[in-house]
């Protein structure tokens, strides 16, 4: 890439410099001249060139490709609304020290900027605030190189690359080594494993991060740190503690896992009519924990049908890390009453059960070449989402209530993941993601709409509703939530630059229960002033007056 150099003398930079700091402090800053003043920090403190017309975006110059870059990755449209706040410009760092640099120049600015990578955040923070002034985004995705090493076990990952491509690079080079992260492609590596990120491989290995090995962060004083140099401390921060809150990674160095060449899929589908006393569901509750851990057996419900006659239909959609003789060996010992048969059983590889579960269309399956695109399998969607943890089995009455509850909306989504396996054998604080052995299964309810739908609020009551509903079947003291399923309903930072630290352990022990007081002090710690901050991110410990 060519080195973009500003068209002045080098005096005629450092008048303009001086001419732009001067009016900024005068007058409210107009974005216009916060983006001159920002470049030109930039380019004092970096020596990697960034053309400007592939690095930053403005309305003022482009309102439509402005809005194109700025929705790129954004996934939940309620927070691409008219309505909403936008940023001052967007910068798409190029190199490395681009991302330091930003930091630098920001703090110095008094600019405030979020930071993004694959923009799947339920809560939309990554790109929008609510609660700042003005903000700014730096947009990570043309950082994403991945660089997988099979004789080590390895590999190195930038943050802008999607789990997709990470997963189609480590499949170009072997068929044996996987990697137990998120089921969805086009996540961002960087903020999904900063909350913890599981996947199919979760009851074998654990969270994606539960398998880090390594990490570069830029820190907010623009340091540039690795493993050895952050400290134990905010390396164990880092992996599950949440995005936005400890400085930007900028890569993750993880283990790679062995996976079998063949495994096998499989979804078997029942309605209420075909399971009405729930037998099938209860025996699920009682055994999805402790089947052997090379299976992952999910539960999703869905409405279907019409205004005329709606049912609820359970797919029980698995995945087993062998040959479909071994999977229908343990289904008969352990969960006969769901009736697998060899002919719903499909054997394929690692890396095409990745595309299996992605979420695109499956029949025929499409190339692996689609996990290179950035695309999400499901479109842009509004959508609003909660998280619980079960840790007893639901009582045959609370499901009635439940599916009674369901059956009043239609688009409607409620996973049910297993837990166990190695996620019991991990102890609470070994990341800040606490959730491990008690835990038998977690649940996700995910409503969503579409453009056209008249009333979005109401979809969003009956979604509180629901969790309401939900209140005496699930983990209670505190009720635990997942912090990448991002809900802003359990409490959030409102002031901007001042922390809520009271108000923030509510929520704070949902998300990391006991590890929140880590967390807290670690923050206090390695960022005292909260430059790194959005709606949810971890507070610093009030200063004692
Ligand atoms: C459709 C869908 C499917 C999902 N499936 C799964 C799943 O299978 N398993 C699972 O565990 N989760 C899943 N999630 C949740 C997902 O893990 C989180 O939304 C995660 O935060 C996404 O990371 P991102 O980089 O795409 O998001 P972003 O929106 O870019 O970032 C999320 C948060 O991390 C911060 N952040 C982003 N990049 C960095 C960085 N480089 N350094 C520091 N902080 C950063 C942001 O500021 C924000 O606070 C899913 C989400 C969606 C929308
Ligand atoms: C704005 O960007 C779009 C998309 O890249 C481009 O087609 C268009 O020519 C640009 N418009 C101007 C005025 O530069
Ligand atoms: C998990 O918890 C149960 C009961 O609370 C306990 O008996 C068991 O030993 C624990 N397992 C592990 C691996 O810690
Ligand atoms: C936010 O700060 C302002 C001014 O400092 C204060 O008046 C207000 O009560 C604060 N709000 C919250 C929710 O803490
Ligand atoms: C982290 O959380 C676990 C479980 O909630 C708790 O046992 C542990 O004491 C916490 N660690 C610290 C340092 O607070």
């Amino acid at each position: 890439m060519g080195i973009s150099k500003p068209p002045f003398t080098i005096s005629c930079i450092s008048f303009l410099a001086l001419y732009i700091s001067l009016y900024a402090t005068i007058t409210p800053t107009s974005s216009a001249s916060l983006q001159d003043s920002f470049i030109e920090c930039l380019q004092r403190n970096t020596n990697v060139g960034f053309p400007l017309e592939r690095t930053f975006f403005t309305h003022e110059r482009n309102a439509s490709l402005f809005k194109e870059v700025f929705e790129s990755t954004a996934q939940n449209q309620r927070f691409l609304t008219n309505s909403m706040p936008k940023p001052g410009f967007i910068f798409k760092p190029v190199h490395e020290s681009h991302v330091q640099a930003s930091i630098v120049c920001a703090k110095k600015l008094g600019i405030h900027f979020l930071v993004r990578s694959g923009g799947h955040d339920y809560e939309g923070v990554s790109y929008v605030s609510q609660i700042e002034t003005q903000f700014v985004l730096i947009d990570l995705s043309k950082l994403r190189q991945v660089n997988v090493d099979i004789e080590d076990n390895s590999a190195w990952v930038q943050a802008g690359a999607t789990i997709g491509e990470l997963y189609y690079r480590i499949a170009e080079k072997s068929k044996i080594h996987g990697f137990p992260a998120g089921v969805f492609p086009s996540l961002g590596v960087g903020g999904h494993i900063t909350g913890g990120a599981y996947g199919s491989l979760m009851r074998k290995y654990g969270l994606a991060a539960d398998n880090v090995l390594d990490a570069k962060i830029v820190d907010a004083n623009g340091k540039l740190l690795d493993r050895a140099a952050m400290g134990e401390d905010l390396f164990w921060a880092i992996r599950g503690g949440s995005g936005g809150s400890f400085g930007i990674i900028l890569s993750w160095k993880i283990k790679l896992v062995p996976v079998p060449e063949t495994i096998t899929v499989f979804t078997v589908t029942k309605t209420l009519e075909q399971d009405a006393s729930f037998k099938i569901l209860s025996k699920w509750q009682r055994v999805a924990d402790k089947l052997v851990e090379e299976l992952f057996l999910r539960v999703f419900f869905t409405v279907v049908g019409n205004n005329a006659y709606k049912t609820v239909k359970m797919a029980y959609i698995g995945q087993f890390l062998g040959e479909k003789g071994t999977l229908l060996e343990v289904m008969k010992k352990g969960f006969p009453e769901l009736g697998l048969t060899q002919k719903d059983c499909i054997e394929m590889s690692w890396i095409e059960s990745i595309v299996y579960n992605s979420g695109f269309p499956t029949s025929p399956l499409p190339p692996l070449e689609i996990l290179l695109q950035a695309k999400s399998p499901i479109g842009k969607i509004y959508f609003k989402a909660k998280s619980d943890f079960a840790k007893e089995p639901i009582h045959i009455l609370g499901l009635i209530g439940m599916v009674k509850k369901f059956l009043e909306e239609d688009a409607v989504l409620v996973v049910w993941t297993p837990y166990g396996g190695k996620m019991n054998k991990i102890p609470e604080c070994e990341i800040p993601f606490p959730h491990r052995n008690g835990t038998i299964f977690m649940i996700q309810y995910y409503r969503s709409w579409s453009d056209n739908e008249k009333r979005p609020n109401r979809r969003i009551k009956w979604m509180r509703e629901l969790y309401s509903y939900m209140t005496p079947y699930v983990s209670s003291n505190p009720r635990q939530a997942y912090v990448n399923y991002r809900d802003l309903d359990l409490g959030q930072n409102r002031n901007s630059s001042k922390s809520n630290f009271l108000e923030a352990k509510i929520w704070g022990a949902k998300y990391f229960k006991d590890n929140f007081s880590r967390l807290v002090r670690i923050k206090t710690k390695v960022d005292p002033d909260n430059f790194f901050r959005h709606e949810q991110s971890i507070p610093t410990l009030p200063i004692r007056s």
